[in-house]
């Protein structure tokens, strides 16, 4: 019998590594914010390394493997990408699109055109022992498309969800998440969900039944500037509890 388990907070701490790239200086350092988050209610350190690497760099993904607890890094299906996190050794990653200029992760992954590539990526990071999550859009045959290729996690794309402010259209995307949950839930794949979520959006999703964890970045680092960063993550800890 499948079991529900407590739901993990993935706290994202690319942009901690944006302002330090800002001035190409050492501070603020990522890894530092990765401890503070841990000790304030992350469960998983969630970071990407892009390939024009505008925040984290190879050696912030090594050094923050290396601290206890779960590390979850955000890659495209890039040979060099695959190369630098393999040396690094996450617990997991997840696969995303990612368009050169992009400001943010731009919605899920296209499992048609791409499928056959992402097959062989999946079996790859597989047999290195790190579980592979894929990016995918709330719908049901992308839940179904990253089963049949291996996924072990599918993340569940909030940003429709978040970019709603009509009561009737947030309660027909909460909806569209719910049932792709359930479905991923139903074939045995873990369920994460994020993008775009917030300390006003964030309780809704968090209810989600079979949901196992949130992937928060923009908004806690960017309430860390006026609180700090312990405080922005225990808020979002009670925000999702
Ligand atoms: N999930 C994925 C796949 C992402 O690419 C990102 C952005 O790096 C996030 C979650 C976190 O999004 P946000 O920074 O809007 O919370």
């Amino acid at each position: 019998m499948k079991t529900e388990v407590k739901l993990k907070l993935g706290v994202n701490i690319d942009h901690v590594a944006t302002l330090r790239q800002a001035r190409l200086d050492i501070d603020p350092d990522p890894v530092q914010a990765a401890q503070v988050a841990r000790q304030s209610g992350a469960d998983i350190i969630v970071c990407h390394l892009r390939r024009d690497r505008r925040h984290m760099q190879d050696a912030d993904i090594v050094k923050l493997c290396r601290l206890k607890g779960e590390t979850h890094v955000e890659i495209s299906d890039d040979a060099k990408i695959i190369a630098a996190v393999l040396k690094a050794r996450p617990t997991s990653v997840c696969l995303v699109p990612e368009r050169p200029g992009e400001v943010s992760t731009e919605g899920g992954l296209d499992l048609v055109r791409n499928g056959k590539s992402l097959a062989k990526t999946i079996a790859k990071l597989k047999k290195a022992g790190v579980e592979v999550s894929l990016f995918v859009a709330p719908e049901a045959p992308a839940v179904r498309a990253a089963r049949n290729i291996g996924a072990d996690i599918v993340e569940l794309d909030t940003s429709d969800y978040a970019k709603t402010h009509s009561k009737p259209k947030q309660k027909l995307e909460l909806e569209r998440l719910e049932l792709a949950a359930y479905m991923a839930w139903e074939m045995g794949i873990v369920v994460h969900a994020g993008h775009g979520l917030d300390y006003h959006n964030v309780a809704p999703v968090a209810r989600i039944p079979h949901m196992s964890a949130l992937n928060i970045g923009f908004s806690i680092v960017a309430r860390s500037v006026f609180v700090g960063l312990k405080t922005a993550v225990s808020e979002m800890r009670r925000a999702i509890d």
